[in-house]
């Protein structure tokens, strides 16, 4: 298969040298991608901003905005055969970013955002026989949640993770998570990203 992974966080600026992200590390985006690299893929790699190595053998298309991401998604999602995407995307972005640095010469400054749009939902739409793989991280409902996210953005299946109580699933150690399969089907798993990313690639070659 053709498979596009996205990794990492956005950022997205207020100023030329501020900016919104998040603390998404990309392990899991760089973990699919040599996943799916070990088992003979083809892999395309968008990702934001990491500390990590692309894996050799990638096709590695960097990116810093959500903006950016949904561009380099467009221009690879028709030539692809399935779709991963791990990327933690900012959910907004300022509305004015300021082309000149902001002086801190107000008490209280604020900053209005503007919604971005939602990539994985885009994609959705214009499916065709692709494989579509979507995240949730979930503090309420998790299964119901997820559930709903998988049918709204029209995808395959869903791997959602609890951040409620011990379960911690930032990092590379062992946590639960639960796969959703389009047709309902709920498994539940405990362990690292390395063996979760052999389980998602093990899925979307089995529908493929
Ligand atoms: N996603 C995306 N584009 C966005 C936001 C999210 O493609 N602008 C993708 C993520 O990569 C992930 C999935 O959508 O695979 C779930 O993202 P999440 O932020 O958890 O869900 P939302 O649908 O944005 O809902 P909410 O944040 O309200 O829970």
């Amino acid at each position: 298969m053709r498979i596009l992974i996205t990794a990492g966080p956005t950022r997205e600026f207020i100023d030329p040298v501020r900016f919104i992200s998040n603390s998404s590390t990309g392990f899991l985006g760089y973990e699919l991608a040599k996943a799916a690299l070990r088992r003979g893929h083809k892999v395309t790699l968008i990702s934001g901003p990491t500390p990590l190595t692309p894996p050799k053998g990638v096709k590695f298309v960097p990116v810093i905005t959500a903006l950016e991401m949904r561009a380099a998604v467009n221009r690879f999602y028709p030539s692809s055969d399935c779709l991963i995407m791990s990327a933690a995307v900012a959910d907004y972005r300022p509305a004015a970013p300021v082309g000149k640095k902001i002086k801190k010469t107000k008490e209280i400054l604020t900053v209005r955002l503007k919604k971005n749009p939602d990539i994985l939902l885009e994609a959705g739409k214009k499916k065709g026989k692709r494989i579509l793989v979507g995240f949730a991280l979930e503090t309420e409902n998790l299964i119901a949640n997820a559930k709903e996210k998988l049918r709204r953005k029209n995808l395959d299946f869903i791997v959602a993770a609890s951040l409620r109580g011990k379960n911690n699933p930032f990092g590379d150690k062992k946590s639960h998570f639960v796969i959703i399969s389009r047709e309902g089907k709920v498994k539940k798993v405990v362990c690292d990203k390395r063996k979760l990313s052999n389980i998602i690639i093990d899925n979307a070659e089995s529908i493929h």
